[in-house]
């Protein structure tokens, strides 16, 4: 059982683990706090469980939670943010790596008796003295910029909010989204999926971009507006990716990115490991705990449901159910 497990049930008289999603409905009508990694949260399951208290996102980003409707509800919404940035941020790295080292070629190449392919397919780029831009320098940007300058190499960001005491620790420069893109050799983009970010990678941002960069996309699919992206990984106008996320994921298997050589795919697990799972799990429990005993969990997305309940808030104590 994972330590947050663990904990949940020691606190509470009831912890389910719902392994069917269609059964969630159901399953949350007397739960007090759900938990969730990987099911979307919407109006209809908030509607349908009166009890509810709190949702707690097993990860990072929120987006498929319906936060509008859970303060209208009264219903907290958390998250844990900490745990999987280092996770996120060497796997980050990982990819960029294996990409300019042709590490999945290599490695067929052996298999399939080409040893000579050492010779000239095999050659491939050194880190060292690259321009990278991280586009987004929250905490996995900024995990992933503190790593990347052990590569010695130049750092530069671009974010909504620009960010003076990250700059001078980092060593990395601010540009517009379009200037990184103009001068970076490598584009990793980590920043949440909002109305915002929606397709903030799309043909003319492609266009920008040197024909012989890398773009990394750890954050969401929906940053990247994918057929643009096919064209230009299709066209060579793009010398390749390395993509850990999709919309809608997973991705359909007639998509053509899963025909791309150029592009190393993933199946949106660049924070699962050991490591960032069990804290993640703790991080979580501890969101429960606090939301359920009127205490503020530490990291919420709609902090205003704890000043201006807009349901009568319920005494909670620890005969909650809590569904996961
Ligand atoms: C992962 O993508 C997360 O949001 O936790």
């Amino acid at each position: 059982m994972d330590s947050g497990q663990e904990i949940l049930r020691k606190h509470f008289k009831q912890v389910k683990l719902v392994a069917d999603p269609e059964e969630l409905l159901e399953e949350v009508s007397d739960a007090h706090a759900i938990v969730t990694r990987l099911k979307a949260i919407d109006h209809e399951l908030i509607e349908s469980a009166s009890l509810l208290k709190i949702i707690v996102r097993h990860g990072v980003g929120t987006d498929k939670i319906d936060i509008a409707s859970a303060t209208e509800h009264g219903v907290l919404v958390a998250y844990t943010p900490e745990s999987l940035s280092t996770s996120v941020a060497e796997y980050t790295v990982g990819t960029i790596i294996s990409l300019l080292r042709l590490i999945r070629e290599a490695d067929r190449s052996v298999r399939s008796g080409n040893w000579n392919a050492r010779q000239h397919e095999l050659i491939g780029t050194e880190l060292s003295g690259k321009t990278i831009g991280i586009v987004g320098l929250g905490r996995i940007g900024s995990e992933v910029a503190k790593r990347l300058n052990s590569f010695e190499t130049n750092l530069i960001y671009y974010d909504l909010v620009r960010q003076p005491q990250r700059e001078k620790k980092l060593t990395i420069k601010y540009f517009s989204l379009n200037s990184l893109l103009k001068r970076s050799d490598i584009v990793c983009l980590h920043v949440p999926a909002t109305a915002d970010t929606m397709h903030m990678i799309g043909e003319n941002e492609l266009a920008s971009m040197r024909p012989a960069a890398l773009l990394i996309n750890m954050s969401r699919g929906s940053v990247i507006e994918e057929k643009a992206l096919v064209d230009a990984l299709s066209t060579n106008r793009l010398r390749g990716a390395a993509l850990d996320v999709f919309d809608p994921e997973p991705p359909l298997l007639t998509n053509p990115l899963l025909q791309l050589s150029n592009v190393l795919l993933s199946p949106h697990m660049s924070g699962h490991t050991k490591e960032a799972l069990s804290r993640t799990s703790v991080e979580v429990a501890d969101a429960v705990i606090a939301g359920l005993s009127g205490k503020r969990p530490r990291h919420l997305s709609n902090p205003e449901v704890l000043t201006r309940p807009t349901k009568p808030q319920r005494k909670t104590n620890s005969s909650c159910d809590c569904t996961l």
